[in-house]
């Protein structure tokens, strides 16, 4: 955590307007403006920042470890730099770029323009229902009137659900939470395979909400079983469990962290996508090991069963440890927190680098563990 604090006032002077998101190969960072959103290109998608706001967030946490006001200082500015991606209507990215700074800095100053730019941001992904003759999902590509983006739904979207869920605790409207929920349901019957691995992307036929097809942007193949993935499906299940309530959730985030577990068969992270070949000299994607770390913790709080807790609990450490000791950036000329994350090796982009969303979610695991409920409230337990 000193590392991160340390290595994040470093890099400040240097990015100008600009954010980080994944390091290039001689270890600096590759950085993009708040501003750009997602898009087509033709035929081509592309994702636009939505990384941003765990720049912010990362601040937050060293601000809460260390105590130092600057991080809080620099994530206020920063802030006016994200809020006006706020009004974005095109990505379901909006989720990841406000919980990790509006929400936390709401929670941590009480400032209502952050609590307004972070309702806003929920309305816009509020908007991107869909609706089924079984249901409904928040589509995730593109404007809302392209029929490739309305058709289509990614795993990652389960973990942008949180945005959705505060938003309902915040406003008593529970149009938000719906909205959530039914993504939740509809996801949990399209993309989890017989395995219990999941997709990473599934197009839908309208209006009936069954899968069209299952299928892959970032993974090896269609069929295969993309890490980062099955993490983002068990952090969104988590999150379900917490904002509603319901038992039967957390039973699902409990049986895809063990088909995690089982692949990850003890190595010291995941690697990008658990049916490469290479096997064992796989690319690596620590950020996959991260998201799972922090979605045990979550699972951890909200288990009632104190046997099962401390198990998801110690599991969560134990890769949290094997991150510290075998991945850690400790090199001054490699910005970023965590080596070998892999964002996307299809494309080329950060094949074997520090990525900004693998770096918040394993800070912000390990605030968890030092400082329970200081980022945001530690969730209750299930009945
Ligand atoms: N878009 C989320 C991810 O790359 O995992």
């Amino acid at each position: 955590m000193d590392l991160l604090s340390r290595k994040m006032l470093e890099d400040e002077p240097s990015l100008g307007v600009s954010f980080p998101y994944v390091t290039r190969p001689d270890g600096s960072w590759d950085l993009m403006p708040a501003s750009v959103s997602a898009g087509y290109s033709g035929d081509a998608w592309s994702h636009g920042n939505w990384f941003c706001g765990f720049w912010i967030g990362l601040h937050l946490v060293s601000h809460l470890h260390g105590g130092d006001e600057a991080h809080l200082a620099i994530a206020t500015e920063r802030m006016r730099l994200v809020a006006p991606r706020s009004h974005d209507p095109n990505t379901h990215d909006i989720g990841f770029i406000f919980l990790s700074s509006a929400l936390p800095l709401f929670h941590l100053t009480a400032d209502p323009l952050h609590c307004e730019t972070g309702l806003e941001a929920a309305r816009q992904l509020r908007a991107r229902l869909v609706r089924t003759d079984l249901g409904g999902y928040v589509s995730s590509w593109g404007p809302h009137d392209d029929q490739r983006g309305r058709r289509s739904s990614a795993i990652d979207t389960m973990a942008n659900l949180p945005l959705l869920y505060w938003a309902g605790e915040q406003t008593r409207d529970d149009s938000f939470t719906v909205a959530a929920e039914l993504h939740a349901q509809s996801t949990e019957r399209t993309f989890i395979r017989e395995d219990l691995s999941t997709y990473h992307a599934v197009e839908y036929d309208l209006p009936a909400g069954t899968r069209n097809r299952g299928y892959t942007f970032q993974g090896l193949g269609d069929e295969s079983f993309w890490s980062r993935g099955q993490g983002w499906a068990i952090l969104g299940y988590a999150e379900t469990a917490r904002a509603t309530g319901n038992r039967r959730y957390l039973d699902l985030a409990h049986t895809l962290a063990d088909r995690f577990l089982e692949a990850l068969a003890g190595r010291s992270a995941a690697p990008w996508d658990f049916d490469d070949p290479a096997g064992d000299d796989a690319t690596l994607d620590t950020a996959a090991s991260a998201i799972v770390a922090n979605a045990l913790l979550q699972i951890a709080d909200l288990e009632p069963d104190a046997g099962i807790a401390g198990k998801r609990r110690d599991q969560a450490i134990a890769l949290l440890e094997d991150l510290c000791r075998e991945h850690l950036s400790r090199d001054p000329s490699e910005r970023g927190l965590l080596r070998h994350g892999c964002y996307s090796k299809p494309h080329n982009i950060g094949p074997d680098a520090a990525v900004l969303f693998g770096d918040y979610y394993f800070a912000e695991a390990l605030l968890m563990v030092l400082k329970p409920g200081a980022l945001r409230p530690a969730a209750k337990k299930l009945a």
